[in-house]
């Protein structure tokens, strides 16, 4: 789609690509969400969500309806951009960036899933480490964060392994049940230690042309 500019950004890593969910990649990846795919044991998500939504075709046309909504919120206060992972030419997952008061604090945080059949082979902090590049070299992000349930063992490890530090904690429900969240903090100083050199940017100036940024 021409006249969406924010659709033609891309991240592209040796081994995966960020590429901006455009309706026609949220389509090939909803047969992952149809599937149940994004489960995961213990469950990952805080409410409310539409992943814990039963009913399959339901539970897409609510992962939808929530991406378009992020898509037309672009808020100095939130904007939010939404990544279609693919490995191969084919869709595996998801990597969300978005921005809290970004033009006062420099601040992004992220959510990201992979389908269950995709896990446990680097991916999942590879697509991270993508989004933090995107981040701090593309948008000039002051800091990043992020929070996992306190058993979400993958989400916690990849935030230590690319250097965020412990930033406290906080409660949040899963299907209604609170349970603990680590909260993550990595700088842009503690990233600039980690920053790799084999990725690369595309389309960026989309973001500075179509989001508050500064
Ligand atoms: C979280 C998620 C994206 C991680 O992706 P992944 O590709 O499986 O993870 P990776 O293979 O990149 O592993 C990264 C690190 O996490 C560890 N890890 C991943 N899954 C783990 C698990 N289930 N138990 C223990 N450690 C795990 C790996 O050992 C690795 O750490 P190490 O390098 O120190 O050994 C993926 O598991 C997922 O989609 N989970 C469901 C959704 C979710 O939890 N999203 C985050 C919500 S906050």
């Amino acid at each position: 789609m021409d006249s969406y500019p924010l659709f033609k950004v891309r991240v592209s890593t040796p081994v995966l690509s960020l590429h901006a969910a455009t309706d026609e990649l949220l389509d090939r990846l909803s047969g992952v969400v149809r599937a149940g795919k994004m489960h995961a044991e213990p469950s990952p998500y805080d409410d409310p969500i539409s992943f814990y939504e039963p009913d399959p075709d339901l539970r897409v046309a609510k992962w939808l309806r929530s991406m378009w909504r992020g898509r037309g919120t672009v808020e100095a206060e939130k904007w939010r951009l939404y990544f279609v992972v693919m490995v191969d030419g084919e869709p595996i997952g998801m990597q969300d960036v978005w921005g809290v008061e970004f033009a006062t604090f420099g601040t992004v945080t992220s959510f990201s899933w992979l389908s269950s059949d995709h896990r446990g082979r680097g991916y999942g902090q590879e697509m991270r480490t993508a989004m933090l590049h995107l981040a701090f070299e593309g948008l000039g992000a002051k800091e990043a964060t992020s929070d996992a349930f306190v058993d979400n063992q993958g989400s916690n490890a990849i935030s230590r392994n690319l250097g965020y530090e412990p930033n406290g904690a906080d409660w949040a429900t899963r299907q209604g049940e609170p349970v603990l969240l680590n909260r993550w903090r990595l700088t842009r100083s503690t990233w600039e230690k980690h920053r790799r050199d084999d990725i690369q940017l595309h389309n960026i100036e989309a973001c500075h042309a179509f989001l508050p940024l500064i």
